[in-house]
């Protein structure tokens, strides 16, 4: 017997409840689970059943949908998304917008074309892109610390949001930070675990938010993150967060996508300039 077999003896789940919880979870999130994705949502839910002391699915649902559940939503979300990420993933991206992008910005506001900078990490998952953004902002920008530089972190995962905040790691994600970095950002706290420097921290405002629902920030932005996160989204879906963040993005800025992710044709007034790098026109 597999071991996703043995797992579902512990709770009953049926065709019907996940067909429920993908639409649920579509509804929330924008993200589509795919048919043979059950076994991985048994698996991420089952600890919450346990806690519920529920016996079936079934009944998991039915909670969600009193008030009593309300709550619940968010502990269902958190265990539901994909927060896989690590400092520096993809690196191309990190050099590009250190050599290009942060130059363009920086140069913009030597002239006095432009007042600020502004980075969004949409989907950051636990902090690591963000912090990455933050270490290669302040690498290629001098005296950084006294313009008006900020980097957005957003994601829908509070959990996530939560060790983004605390910024501790272990050490082991050392092995994708460069040794210049990690010297002058990072410092070895008790047990194995790294903490970024309040120096670096106090670029960054996590919040969260749903990119379905309404954007309350005005922008514009020089430069986009959203890697790795429209991978589980739907067409129309991709389509409105493109179209979004065309209309966030200032003229010339720069919109990075995951490795795995294209624009093709939703691409508007994006232009491909190297793997996975857009800039909207000018
Ligand atoms: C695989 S991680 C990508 C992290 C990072 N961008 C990277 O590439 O390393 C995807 C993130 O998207 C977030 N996410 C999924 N659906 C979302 C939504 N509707 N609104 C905001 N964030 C969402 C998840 O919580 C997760 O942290």
């Amino acid at each position: 017997m597999s071991v996703a077999m043995e797992r579902e003896q512990e709770f009953q789940f049926g065709q019907a409840d996940f067909a429920k919880l993908q639409s649920l979870v579509y509804e929330k999130t924008g993200i589509v689970l795919k048919d043979q994705k059950k076994n991985m949502v048994y698996g991420r839910l089952a600890r919450r059943l346990r806690t519920l002391k529920l016996s079936a699915f079934s009944d998991y649902i039915n909670f969600i949908e009193t008030p009593a559940g309300a709550d619940e939503m968010g502990n269902l979300i958190n265990a539901i998304t994909t927060n896989l990420t690590k400092f520096f993933r993809e690196d191309h991206h990190f050099e590009h917008f250190r050599s290009v992008a942060m130059k363009e910005s920086f140069d913009a506001l030597r002239s006095g074309k432009q007042k600020r900078i502004r980075v969004w990490s949409a989907g950051c998952s636990s902090g690591e892109e963000p912090y990455s953004i933050a270490m290669s902002m302040v690498s290629a920008i001098p005296k950084i610390e006294k313009l008006d530089a900020k980097i957005l972190a957003t994601d829908l995962d509070t959990n996530m949001l939560d060790t983004g905040r605390a910024g501790l790691y272990k050490s082991n994600c050392l092995d994708t930070i460069s040794k210049e970095y990690t010297k002058r950002f990072t410092k070895i706290v008790d047990d194995g675990y790294v903490q970024i420097s309040p120096k670096l921290r106090q670029f960054i405002a996590f919040k969260q938010l749903n990119l379905l629902h309404n954007w309350p920030m005005k922008g514009p932005f020089d430069v986009i993150f959203c890697r790795n996160v429209m991978i589980y989204f739907d067409n129309p879906t991709k389509q409105r967060l493109v179209d979004g963040f065309a209309s966030m993005l200032r003229p010339g800025g720069w919109l990075y996508i995951g490795h795995s992710e294209s624009l093709l044709n939703q691409s508007g007034p994006f232009k491909l300039h190297g793997r996975t790098t857009y800039r909207k026109e000018l």
